[in-house]
């Protein structure tokens, strides 16, 4: 196998960091091909542990190449920052290349975003208040968008701030009554990032057919998750972009036909951070059988605490086939290892019928109960096990489930953060 889409099932931090960094150590490339630092991606190598929000985590293999792509809204000040954070942790970073074609996250941007998740009383999407949403606004609405091909021209990147921010700085004033940005420190700061990135440059679509050509191993790493895809999550409490695996192809550019499979990343059960739908999530008062002890659902980008729910079959079969997921990765089982009884949502009851198929409209959604099976827990610790047929029978049993209703099968099964706390059904490569 040659190319190989990791993307998230349910509404992010389903572990794609720990599973990109698991199959990076097999592979040349690993590209981001969506969203921006709203995405808090971590990977732990024995006691270190990573938090990476732009860079790809295959980051942490010396002379692996990693790719931010076309489809990736970078903000420059943060992706310095984390790639001289990295250095300082003794990792080779030379490998990362950025699209020309990427767009930029400037300070109007996340303002913009808090400002309009604050000065709302309806609509609140929960966001991670770091510009992502104003910044794809900027690129569909076209003429606002400033490009990484931009900063490689000193003069029109400057004449390009020059007209943008007064746009911006207007929006602010009239809008939100905001004094706006004053141009000559930002583009006194954006001519410093532009000198620093500019090596970094390129078509990265270029690097990534020549690599697939060649017979390299590329990982496309998609942040987020499919629930908070812009088409098929639970719009409009979503994120702003194409998460979901045919993102792959238009964020990085490479042909559909260039991708051999697609790993769907699934927690064992559901969580999910700010606004919006959950049919399975539990009430406060039982959320800490998920989100405490080995759970630890709490933010890395921002540090809310996550809802937690239990595993969504409707919404596994939906994701994987939204997706065309060819193997699953099941992730954190070991968080159910006390647990005495699991539930398991295996449809969706809609006034007087059952639902099969996630529906599109909120309204419906708000109206569903979850159908429960119940499963017995296998109440053993997991984390050392290496092998399924090793796993407690309930286990087992509890797996199989799972990809039944997901309708695909079961490539490995995570039973811990760290690296080998990973039991390996077949090779993905
Ligand atoms: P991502 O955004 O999909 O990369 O996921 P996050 O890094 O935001 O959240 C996943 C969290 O679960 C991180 O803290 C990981 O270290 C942790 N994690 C990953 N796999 C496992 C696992 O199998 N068991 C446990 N207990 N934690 C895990
Ligand atoms: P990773 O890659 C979980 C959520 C936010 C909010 C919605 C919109 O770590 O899985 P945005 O700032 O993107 O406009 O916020 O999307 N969200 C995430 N939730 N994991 C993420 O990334 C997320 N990125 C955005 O909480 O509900
Ligand atoms: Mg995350």
């Amino acid at each position: 196998m040659s190319s190989v889409v990791v993307v998230g099932l349910q509404w992010g931090d389903e572990g794609k960091g720990k599973i990109t960094d698991f199959l990076a150590s097999r592979a040349d490339m690993v590209v981001r091909y969506q969203g921006g630092n709203n995405a808090g991606h971590t990977v732990v190598v024995g006691d270190d542990e990573f938090k990476l929000h732009l860079i790809p985590s295959g980051v942490l293999y010396p002379g692996i190449k990693c790719i931010l792509g076309n489809g990736v809204v970078v903000n420059p000040a943060v992706l310095l920052q984390e790639m001289a954070d990295l250095k300082k942790r003794g990792i080779d970073i030379s490998g990362i290349r950025i699209s020309d074609r990427a767009h930029l996250v400037m300070p109007y941007h996340p303002m913009l975003d808090q400002l309009d998740e604050s000065s709302r009383t309806v609509g609140k999407i929960g966001t991670t208040g770091r510009g992502i949403g104003p910044a794809y606004v900027d690129k569909y609405a076209r003429y606002d968008a400033i490009r990484f091909v931009d900063l490689l021209d000193p003069a029109f990147f400057k004449e390009r701030i020059a007209e943008v921010m007064a746009i911006k700085n207007n929006l602010l004033d009239k809008l939100y009554g905001h004094e706006g940005f004053d141009f000559s420190r930002i583009y006194k700061e954006y001519a410093k990032y532009a000198e620093e990135l500019r090596p970094l440059v390129t078509d990265t679509s270029v690097l990534v057919n020549a690599a697939i050509k060649q017979g390299q191993k590329v990982l496309f790493e998609g942040a987020q998750g499919t629930l908070l895809d812009i088409d098929h999550g639970t719009f409009p409490f979503v994120s702003s972009s194409s998460s979901a695996a045919g993102g792959a192809c238009t964020g990085s550019g490479v042909g559909p036909t260039k991708i051999d499979k697609v790993v769907g990343v699934i927690k064992a059960y559901s969580t999910r951070v700010g606004e919006g739908p959950f049919p399975t999530e539990l009430p406060e008062n039982m959320v800490s059988l998920l989100r405490d002890g080995r759970g630890r659902e709490y933010g890395v980008t921002t540090g809310r605490p996550r809802r937690c729910g239990w595993f969504d079959g409707v919404l596994a079969e939906y994701s994987v086939r939204v997706n065309g997921v060819s193997d699953l990765v099941v992730m954190k089982l070991d968080v159910l290892d006390k647990i005495e009884t699991i539930k398991i949502c295996t449809s969706y009851q809609y006034r007087n019928t059952f639902l099969k198929e996630f529906p599109a409209s909120l309204k419906v959604l708000a109206e569903c109960t979850p159908v429960y099976e119940e499963m017995p827990g296998w109440r053993t610790d997991t984390t050392a096990i290496q092998e399924f047929k090793d796993l407690p029978v309930q286990a087992q049993n509890y797996l199989k489930r799972i990809a039944e209703l997901a309708d695909a099968p079961i490539a490995m099964i995570s039973v811990g953060w760290r690296r080998n706390e990973t039991i390996i059904n077949h090779n993905i490569w």
